[in-house]
């Protein structure tokens, strides 16, 4: 009874799962006015990898924070599955954030003293799971990074992109159903930002995450399969394009490249 009418057409596009409608954001007043956002509109669908670019101040993580409910449009409308997160109370929203949104920041955000395996388990403790079943789970989640030998070094044991990893872990144990990552490999050189961005589009493949990530990085975006671009404020330019993830490129394509990277 609560199953809503399903449509039988094939092909037709999946509803979205994130929609801006004309989202405006200014801080400040008068003098101090800032107009982050100048009406922004988009819709990502389920299972999309987008990658967000532009220049500084161009409104990319205002955007990723309204997103990822820490923020609200001073006017327009941000809906998530056609919800006007608007029109939810506080508490709402922080469920809404707990259960539904997964976060991944530039700086990686993981407690220092604390090991790989309690980190990625932080957010079981908020919700209650009983203590065996989280031990479980993060360790499980640590294997799907490829970190599972690592569960009990600290971040200052940790490289760059392993602690990155760690932060997916973390962000992933809830099975969010979008994840939002501001600059994830920001802080990470080269070889590490592909080791991130291929874990990325692994879950995004695998698992059918949602992916909304901001970069500065064209051959990082290039991972995604769509580009938003801002410009003050605007969407500039929105394309969809062929990801060259290592999903995307043939078995004799991807070989040579990946041989060559580690050397
Ligand atoms: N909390 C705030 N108070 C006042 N102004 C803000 C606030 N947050 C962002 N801004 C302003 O809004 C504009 C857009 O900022 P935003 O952080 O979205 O840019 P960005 O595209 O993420 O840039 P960067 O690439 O440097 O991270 C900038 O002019 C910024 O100074
Ligand atoms: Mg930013």
């Amino acid at each position: 009874m609560s199953t809503p009418i399903q449509m039988p057409m094939a092909n037709r596009a999946p509803e979205p799962l994130l929609e801006f409608r004309d989202v405006m954001k200014i801080y400040g007043a008068g003098e101090g006015e800032v107009r982050a956002l100048a009406g922004v509109s988009f819709e990502i669908r389920p299972g999309e990898f987008v990658a967000m670019m532009g220049p500084s101040g161009s409104g990319k993580s205002t955007t990723m924070n309204m997103l990822g409910c820490l923020d609200t449009p001073t006017r327009g409308a941000y809906l998530f599955r056609g919800v006007d997160v608007g029109a939810l109370s506080r508490k709402q929203r922080a469920r809404l954030r707990r259960f539904h949104l997964g976060f991944v920041f530039q700086g990686f955000n993981l407690l220092a003293r604390t090991n790989a395996l309690e980190n990625v388990e932080l957010p079981l403790i908020y919700r209650g799971t009983p203590r065996a079943e989280r031990r479980e789970r993060s360790f499980q989640a640590l294997e799907t990074v490829g970190l599972s030998k690592w569960w009990d070094h600290t971040p200052a044991e940790l490289s760059g992109g392993q602690q990155q990893r760690v932060a997916i872990a973390r962000a992933m144990i809830t099975e969010p159903s979008v994840l939002l990552a501001d600059e994830p490999t920001g802080n990470l050189d080269s070889a590490r930002s592909e080791e991130v961005m291929e874990l990325l589009c692994r879950l995004n493949r695998e698992r059918h995450l949602t992916i909304a990530m901001v970069t500065h990085e064209p051959d990082l975006a290039a991972y995604a399969s769509r580009t938003i671009h801002f410009r003050d404020g605007l969407v500039h330019s929105d394309s969809n394009h062929h990801a060259h993830s290592p999903a995307g490129r043939t078995a004799a394509e991807s070989a040579p490249v990946e041989a060559g990277r580690d050397a």
